[in-house]
């Protein structure tokens, strides 16, 4: 009789479940340790011996009856789970998108890549060196004494005394490599990097603008060879038709010192506003690296020769990329750095 009252309330019961939880608390309370069902079993002993079976048959029935349920309530009450949550993190693929403002990489850090890329080719190794530099790297060993004019020309930022400093160009690194190279040979190198004068910021001016040192150093190297090399680069960086010539210049560390033309990609030679109608256009300074610079650094100048050039990339990559004001490369704003894809793709046509 008790068999027959536990079926009916366990079915009165499971007929109500409407969760998980509940569906596994009455699984605890019928066929747990001490469940009802798993009572009924140990009851046997008090059954008289004829009706035994009978009763092992009842809770048997009971127990499967309680277990088919369970099962089928189980699996229903999963799926309208798994349902409400299919429903709950439904995308609605019908709205708008928010769009995203992107930018684009700065044409500056493109041309030096650009640089390094073709000066590799030529196994050149791209190095670094310090942006706070000391005196005797950017110009006692450079061939630029204390108290030499040259040095008001660069307007150096000094930061303690006279002997630390902002450098002003990137050829302390020549120095600094030649150290490091212990008389080695062949010295190979490009050094990109920032540079820093006390100059008023304008469209072509900068108290922070970007170099790009180059230099070589082994037996027999000459003038000629600075102008292959500078060749190579120049044709890769603004076309084949490009050509380069070397005006007499002077800095203390090259000599014989030159600038850099090349003729004007734009007007062909013909003459326009980007080569202010001469045909030609400076965009490095170079030489053959003075005899007391490659003696102060441990090379012998009467073994060893090479040269050296210093191009000014915001002023090769405004040539390239037709910018009339350096500042763009330097601010954030990205209706400017947008335009550098545009800028970019009608260079490649
Ligand atoms: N450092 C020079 C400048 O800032 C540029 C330069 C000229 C670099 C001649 C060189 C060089 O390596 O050989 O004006």
């Amino acid at each position: 009789m008790r068999t027959e009252e536990i079926k009916n309330t366990m079915l009165e019961e499971l007929n109500h479940v409407t969760d998980l939880k509940t569906l596994n608390d009455l699984r605890v309370k019928y066929l747990g340790k001490k469940g009802l069902i798993t009572e009924l079993n140990s009851e046997i002993k008090n059954v008289p011996n004829e009706e035994k079976k009978a009763f092992g048959l009842k809770v048997n029935e009971v127990r499967t009856l309680f277990q088919s349920s369970y099962d089928e309530i189980k699996l229903k009450l999963e799926e309208e789970e798994l349902n409400q949550k299919l429903a709950s993190e439904a995308i609605d693929i019908s709205l708008p998108s928010t769009k995203v403002n992107m930018g684009a990489p700065n044409i500056l850090e493109k041309l030096i890549e650009e640089v390094e890329e073709v000066c590799m080719s030529m196994g050149y190794d791209v190095v670094d060196g310090p942006e706070i530099e000391e005196d005797k790297y950017n110009f006692e060993m450079l061939n630029i004494p204390k108290g030499h004019p040259a040095r008001d020309a660069q307007d150096t930022f000094y930061l303690e005394g006279e002997e630390i400093l902002l450098r002003s160009q990137t050829s302390p690194v020549q120095v600094r490599t030649m150290l490091k190279g212990k008389g080695e040979v062949p010295v190979r190198v490009i050094c990109p990097g920032k540079t820093y004068r006390r100059d008023d910021d304008d469209a072509t001016h900068s108290h922070q603008f970007m170099q790009i040192e180059g230099l070589l150093v082994d037996k027999d190297i000459s003038l000629s060879d600075l102008k292959g090399t500078i060749d190579v680069i120049v044709k890769k960086l603004f076309g084949e038709d490009v050509e380069t010539r070397f005006r007499p210049s002077y800095y203390q560390f090259t000599e014989p010192s030159v600038e850099v033309d090349i003729s004007c990609f734009n007007c062909k030679g013909k003459g326009c506003n980007i080569c202010k109608h001469t045909g030609w256009i400076t965009i490095a300074g170079a030489g053959v690296v003075h005899p007391n610079v490659l003696r102060m650094s441990g090379y012998d100048p009467e073994v060893w020769s090479g040269f050296a050039f210093g191009f000014g990339a915001e002023r090769m990559a405004m040539l390239k990329y037709d910018i009339n004001d350096l500042r763009v490369f330097y601010n954030t704003d990205l209706r400017e750095v947008k335009n550098f894809d545009r800028r970019e793709l009608k260079n490649n046509d």
